[in-house]
């Protein structure tokens, strides 16, 4: 077992990283407040582990709410469904929210738990490797708009991180190399020794290897906290960890939330930062390759989809909530591990790095 701190002061909290954490509660039933619990999961995660959960919540008061699957679902619509079940349950401030699921349905609780009586307290139980190396650590919270991804949301940080490896067992293929995009971004942005690490342990990684895997976790959990205790609410570096996130968003806008899972757009959106990085004379082609390299080994895409058009990559991508007083800010690599938060690519640069990358004009 793996277990790490995210030092935040007096709201620091514990990551947990192990197999079979779930039946181990006696780690972290200490981290629920009150009596009141309340699960939010969805429909498909529910029939693996839910029951498995309440087994372990003894004698608490214990309601559910089980939402449908999807990023399409993460919407303030769906929220109130948790709502409307903390209100019928007559949940007071002291209920303790729990996430057990992948980042939708653990963005969707934690909104929920920054917003229901003003703030409640409330435990992450991430059941997707995305979830577990990203999502579930640092307090973002939120629900998506039709007119942009994520817009509306909260910073609320969780009293704990639950990730429990052996829930990865059932995760499908396709969303187990999506969460191996954010693992490969914390080499690229901040960890040259992780990216090398992971060049030589892909192909086992993608086996799943139970060591590797609980040291890859770990590994992206270190670098998650440490940029997140220096910079909670991103006022400054905190804005690396969305290397290829901007392009990124723009795809999961154009192709309808869903069809391109978030981390398959980032990792073709990693690529197109990594380009920009390389045409504005910042980055070696080499790692350029390297890095296209690893995520096509991962199983991600590298390019971005077809049916978008450079117009409707600037137009979403200025959308994003990275655009600081007209400026579009984006993640650039100047070097492996070496990120910076920049305005400097124009329109025009970044439009010719989108026609090179096959987009059309
Ligand atoms: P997800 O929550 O949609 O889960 C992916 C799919 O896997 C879903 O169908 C889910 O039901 C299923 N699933 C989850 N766990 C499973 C398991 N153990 N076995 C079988 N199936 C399982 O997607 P995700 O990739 O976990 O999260 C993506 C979301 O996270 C996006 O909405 C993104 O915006 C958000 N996100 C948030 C942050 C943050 O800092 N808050 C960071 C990165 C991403
Ligand atoms: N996933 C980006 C962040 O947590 O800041």
């Amino acid at each position: 077992m793996k277990n790490l701190e995210l030092d935040l002061g007096e709201r620091s909290y514990p990551i947990f990283i192990a197999r079979d954490l779930l039946a181990k509660s006696e780690l972290w039933s200490k981290y629920i407040a009150g009596r009141q619990v309340c699960i939010v999961t969805n429909d498909t995660i529910a029939p693996l582990y839910l029951d498995k959960l309440i087994a372990q919540l003894g004698d608490k008061s214990i309601c559910q709410v089980v939402l449908p699957d999807g990023e399409a679902y993460k919407t303030l619509g769906t929220l109130d469904r948790i709502f409307d079940t903390l209100l019928e349950k007559n949940h007071n401030r002291s209920t303790t929210l729990i996430a057990l699921g992948g980042g939708v349905v653990g963005d969707m609780c934690g909104f929920a738990a920054a917003c229901y009586q003003r703030g409640v307290q409330f435990i992450q139980i991430p059941s997707t490797l995305l979830s577990m190396v990203d999502s579930s650590v640092g307090g973002k919270t939120g629900v998506n708009h039709p007119l942009g991804k994520n817009m509306i949301g909260a910073f609320h940080q969780p009293n704990c991180v639950v990730a429990d490896l052996s829930l990865l067992d059932t995760l499908p293929d396709r969303e187990f190399s999506a969460g191996m995009a954010e693992v490969i971004k914390y080499g690229l942005i901040c960890d040259a020794p992780f990216f090398e690490w992971l060049e030589k342990n892909i192909a086992g990684l993608m086996r799943r290897d139970a060591d590797l895997l609980e040291e890859a976790v770990y590994r992206s959990c270190v670098n998650k906290a440490e940029v997140v205790a220096d910079d909670e609410r991103e006022g400054g570096r905190r804005a690396i960890l969305n290397l290829g996130h901007t392009f990124g968003h723009a795809i999961e806008t154009a192709e309808g939330y869903g069809n391109w899972l978030h981390g398959e757009a980032v990792a073709a959106g990693t690529v197109l930062a990594m380009a920009l990085s390389v045409e504005l004379g910042w980055l070696s082609s080499d790692i350029l390759a390297r890095g296209k390299m690893l995520l096509q080994l991962a199983g991600l895409p590298i390019a971005p989809p077809e049916n978008m058009d450079v117009d409707q990559f600037l137009h979403l991508m200025g959308r994003d909530k990275k655009v600081l007083d007209g400026r579009l800010r984006l993640v650039l690599l100047k070097g492996l591990g070496e990120s910076v938060v920049t305005s400097d690519a124009s329109v025009d640069v970044i439009g010719k790095v989108l026609r090179t990358a096959g987009v059309r004009a």
